[in-house]
């Protein structure tokens, strides 16, 4: 699902990040300008070693902490029936929920339920109180647990505490200080009724790469499509698709749902207009509160937050399979809660079957279901899975214990980053398995390198392929990269961007000639060797480090279709754009840039660098001249820069090109020198990239640009070796 995370034939340009923080709170504390100019917000010491300070962590005793925590209810916000625990996983769902597959990004990595806007997402409805309670444990052991490892860890206690089965945990998440920039999507308004939902009714895809269904949600209308509890179809579809936005199948999803939906209960007391604005837009005195209710309401348990009212089970601190006992023994129907929503009772429920008040144990209130958890009973393919697991206790445990660790892991990348004692032996196909490969002999590499030059393959090819194979890295969800060498393995050998056959010509004069070496350090060297001589046929004598000790993924470790998403759809730096979107081409540029974690001048020096190699995709109209601005490509120079700004050059739009396509003519005999596109001539045209351009385009410019250009070439190719860089936990 998803397709190009820019392109759905709307028709209409949008900005890059959509509706933004300064869009929805105008009046909030504007921070930016103490950034601007690269300070950071981060308050740890510049050398702050996240690894290092979890790994000092005394777990058992913070997981014991936790665990009392669970039943030690404050007057300010009682537990419902004595224990958190339902409320700890909720917070904890909606941390990971966010977690989209089409660009990587959201997810619980980087502790962002602590910031605007999903700190006051509607669907995030006090959760700002499950966080404040978890304040004095993240007080106790302060940088020795993130707040983002603290939600999924107290996720997986509240479980545990309340009888359920976990796979694991790893650590490793470590806290942002700041807001991350991340397309929500464009809406004005949070859960638009209007609007419904953004599948329309033509069935038309939901907008790649947003993964809920409305601005707001972490996935979809409990209460239906647009509210319709009527809409059954809709349900299921809204569901399956939001799910597999972030990589769950139809057994996952069914086993998450029922499994979450064990514990605790629903809360639609009021109607729901007493339920007031989320944190951000609450005024100072309530210190980062938000959806205040009066404390004498809260202390008799009417609380709104979705508006529905209701727990699932008669045992809702209690793992169990309750949940589809009653789901297929009772017939359900449509009823309305305090707060006005729609959701589904049992007709004629035992007393058994009843589930206790939240404040009086004594008391009993029929259970419920949301539209979302009828689905599950009414849509055929998740009704089969719901009976299966309503008659295997066992199969349900062991789903929903693998589906949960996969919601809270899914964005942490390699297994190799997961710290901590209980990080599962068990590999998942998830994780992008990668055999451990070994270092090469410095001989072996120069011998290598030596044949590499030897043989037929242009500069142009090299740089290609290794460009290819490292530059599906994603910084969001660490995917991607160019150890395992999936270049090799469907789908990435046949992606247009790639150039296939180009590509599948270097692949295998490379295998021919690396001996022991795995094929993921041979594309890396190779294309270090072919930059080295780039840079010395323009005169600069470089050494492009390449740390060898990449394996070769299989197909056995690779789950093809998983890998669809990492699909470049505009590739600047390879002068590629397969669909014109709904961004500038320009913005895919940065938001490529941001994945592969570059900064302005990195971005800058490696496409003004690619250019002159001449490593452009073919499959771009005008062969592999398109932006190669230079009389020599294959040389590593500045000439992309000093040609790109030399005043004896016109630029025109070509017509038929809808903007993308320029030509460049001498200013006074009209001939056609260049062909560029949009990502060529930002470089001019942006006051910004212009005066970078214009700093490599200078006098004593060319060795900084190859400098800059080298270490950022570097920095990619090794964006996915964190078998360098992490600590394992002792
Ligand atoms: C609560 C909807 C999936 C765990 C809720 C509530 C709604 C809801 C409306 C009530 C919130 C409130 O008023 O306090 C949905 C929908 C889902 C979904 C529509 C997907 C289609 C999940 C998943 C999990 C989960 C995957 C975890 C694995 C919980 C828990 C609560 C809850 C534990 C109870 C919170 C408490 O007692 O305070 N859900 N949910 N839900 N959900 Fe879900």
């Amino acid at each position: 699902t998803g397709g190009c995370p820019f392109a759905h034939g709307s028709g209409e340009t949008r900005d890059l990040l959509g509706r933004t923080n300064r869009d929805w709170w105008p009046d909030s504390l504007d921070l930016s300008i103490l950034t601007a100019d690269g300070r950071s917000a981060d308050p740890m010491d510049p050398g702050f070693d996240y690894a290092e300070a979890f790994n000092a962590l005394d777990y058992k005793a913070l997981k014991q902490d936790l665990t009392d925590l669970m039943t030690d209810s404050q007057p300010w916000w009682p537990a419902d029936y004595g224990h958190y625990g339902p409320f700890f996983i909720r917070m904890a769902w909606h941390a990971a929920g966010t977690y989209r597959t089409g660009d990587g990004r959201g997810g619980a990595s980087s502790g962002q339920q602590r910031f605007a806007p999903l700190n006051s997402w509607p669907d995030n409805g006090n959760l700002d109180k499950a966080r404040r309670l978890l304040w004095p444990i993240k007080q106790k052991y302060g940088k020795h647990i993130s707040w983002a490892d603290l939600f999924i860890l107290t996720g997986n206690v509240a479980i545990e505490s309340m009888g359920g089965p976990t796979f694991g945990y790893g650590g490793g998440r470590k806290d942002v200080y700041e807001p991350e920039t991340v397309y929500w999507g464009t809406e004005a308004e949070w859960v638009d009724t209007g609007a419904q939902t953004r599948i329309d009714e033509e069935g038309r895809a939901l907008e790649s790469p947003l993964a809920a269904i409305q601005m707001g949600l972490i996935y979809v209308n409990p209460e239906g499509p647009g509210g319709n509890p009527h809409d059954a179809e809709g349900m299921a579809r809204d569901m399956r698709e939001t799910f597999a936005r972030m990589a769950m199948n139809d057994e996952e999803t069914v086993a998450l749902t029922a499994g979450g939906h064990a514990f605790g209960k629903c809360h639609g007391a009021q109607p729901s207009d007493t339920f007031g604005s989320g944190p951000e837009g609450e005024s100072m005195q309530h210190l980062g509160f938000g959806w205040l209710t009066d404390p004498e309401e809260i202390e008799k348990g009417h609380i709104t937050t979705s508006g529905i009212e209701g727990a699932w089970t008669p045992n809702p601190t209690q793992w169990g399979n309750d949940y589809f006992r009653l789901l297929f023994k009772y017939e359900y129907e449509l009823t309305e809660s305090p707060a006005g929503a729609k959701q589904w009772t049992p007709v004629n429920p035992e007393e058994a079957d009843m589930a206790p008040d939240a404040r009086d144990p004594s008391k009993k209130v029929p259970t419920i279901m949301t539209t979302a958890d009828m689905a599950l009973k009414r849509d055929p393919e998740y009704r089969k899975i719901s009976e299966r697991f309503l008659n295997d206790q066992a199969a349900l445990d062991d789903a929903f214990a693998r589906a949960w660790f996969k919601l809270c892991h899914r964005d942490m990348g390699p297994k190799v980053r997961y710290m901590g004692p209980e990080v599962p032996e068990e590999t998942l196909i998830w994780q992008d398995p990668v055999p451990a490969g070994t270092q090469a002999s410095d001989d072996a590499v120069s011998y290598f390198k030596a044949k590499v030059l030897d043989s037929d393959l242009t500069v142009a090819e090299l740089v290609k392929a290794a460009w290819a194979s490292a530059s599906t890295y994603r910084n969001s969800d660490h995917r991607g990269g160019a150890n395992g060498a999936r270049i090799r393995l469907a789908p990435q050998k046949d992606w247009a961007v790639n150039d296939p056959e180009e590509l599948a010509k270097v692949l295998s004069t490379l295998d021919g000639l690396r001996g022991n070496l795995s094929m993921a350090d041979a594309i890396v060297l190779a294309g270090a060797a072919a930059i080295e001589k780039a840079a010395k046929d323009g005169g600069h004598d470089v050494s492009v480090k390449v740390t060898t000790g990449r394996g070769d993924a299989g197909e056995e470790h690779t789950d093809a279709e998983s890998f669809e998403p990492l699909e470049p759809f505009a590739d600047a730096f390879r002068n590629y754009l397969k669909t014109k979107a709904d961004v500038k081409t320009e913005d895919m540029m940065v938001d490529r840039a941001h994945l592969l974690g570059l900064s302005i001048p990195e971005m800058t020096a490696l496409i003004g660098g690619m250019r002159a190699l001449g490593a452009v995709s073919t499959h771009a109209k005008h062969g592999n001249s398109i932006g190669v601005l230079t009389d020599r490509p294959g040389t590593l120079s500045n000439d992309f820069f000093v040609n790109l700004l030399e005043m004896g050059t016109v630029w025109d739009v070509v017509d038929e090109s809808g903007d993308e396509e320029f030509v460049g003519r001498c200013r006074i005999h009209g001939d056609e020198k260049w062909r560029a596109t949009r990502t060529d001539l930002v470089f001019g045209s942006n006051s910004q990239l212009r005066a970078i351009a214009e700093s490599y385009a200078e006098t004593g410019g060319e060795e900084r640009m190859v400098r800059d250009f080298v270490r950022a070439w570097t920095k990619v190719m090794d964006a996915d070796r964190f078998d360098l860089r992490c600590a394992k936990y002792h």
